[in-house]
């Protein structure tokens, strides 16, 4: 179903399509733990375009391919490409497309990822575009809320932090008013969830923006936490008004419902104190380390 499609935004990936990637993941999960090669994409080639810095997500594509049996081929700076001479990107990806047999892109730019799709013949993976979207996060925040908590129907979720920037909590919302959940948005007034988004949600998906911190706390089975987005702002003194707005500490762990989870995309500064990590509750190694399998069952399917 997959086969040969770019997935730009979450809305390219329909439920039934991401019952099976979470299915097909859980089968890469278990080939991981036996150690067991699996040489699938043997031949094949990724090629990836990170024009925005990254640990997590390029790696864990990058590993995901490798363990498949495929190979990589990457630019990790606009600098070292010929970017850096002025190449649209319409160009980079005509260019890659004959190099490779798939594209993942992060960019600083919304709708890159869109833009590039056009232009390839080859599936193109947003890993990131600016504020836009980040579809392959989604993919594996709702396999990790799915294996933490059983499932992802009946939950509370509390987003917080950059709703504004923060392009995981895009794709996650738009993701989540699929299933029958409550979301609960906090964030510092300058950056609340944008319209355009909240206008995209079903007229009756229970969305409480400007949230109380405390008791949504109390009420969340799901406590989603970002990083503010420093690189966003034209305005350094704006950043410098919100950041600290929110912290998760030990004293928040107390509030949390008994079954609970706290997640974070990562890199985190300072909104989850480090003595949170060594509770139950901290699941956000756990779902970093779900990219892998998440991904490999993603680009396995893509490629057919
Ligand atoms: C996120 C991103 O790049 O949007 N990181 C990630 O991919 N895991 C979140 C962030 O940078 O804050």
């Amino acid at each position: 179903m997959l086969k040969n499609r770019s997935i730009v935004s979450i809305d390219d990936v329909s439920q039934p399509e991401l019952e099976d990637i979470f299915k097909t993941a859980d089968e890469m999960s278990d080939h991981l733990k036996q150690g067991k090669p699996l040489k699938i994409l043997d031949g094949r080639i990724m090629a990836t375009f990170f024009f925005e810095p990254s640990t997590r997500t390029r790696l864990s594509f990058e590993s995901a391919m490798n363990r498949l049996g495929g190979s990589v081929i990457s630019v990790s700076e606009a600098r070292s490409s010929s970017v850096a001479k002025g190449e649209t990107l319409a160009d980079t990806v005509r260019m890659a497309e004959s190099y490779s047999d798939v594209i993942v892109i992060r960019h600083p730019m919304e709708g890159a990822a869109k833009l590039a799709a056009r232009f390839s013949s080859k599936p193109i993976i947003n890993a990131g575009d600016g504020s836009g979207q980040h579809p392959t996060q989604t993919i594996m925040d709702l396999y990790t809320i799915r294996k933490e908590l059983g499932n992802i129907n009946g939950k509370t979720v509390t987003m917080v932090g950059d709703l504004r920037y923060g392009r995981t909590v895009h794709s996650l919302l738009l993701a989540l008013s699929n299933y029958d959940v409550e979301v609960n948005l906090i964030s510092p007034e300058i950056l609340k969830i944008p319209e355009y988004i909240i206008s995209r949600l079903p007229k009756n998906f229970k969305v409480n923006v400007s949230a109380d911190f405390d008791s949504a706390v109390e009420q969340s089975d799901v406590l989603y936490v970002t990083r503010i987005q420093k690189e966003r702002f034209t305005d350094q003194n704006e950043y410098l008004s919100v950041i600290g707005s929110y912290s998760v500490t030990p004293e928040t762990l107390e509030k949390m419902k008994e079954k609970s989870i706290i997640m974070h995309p990562l890199p985190r500064i300072d909104e989850i104190a480090p003595e949170v990590d060594l509770s139950p509750k901290a699941a956000y190694f756990k779902q970093a380390s779900n990219g892998v399998p998440v991904r490999m069952a993603l680009v396995s399917m893509i490629l057919g």
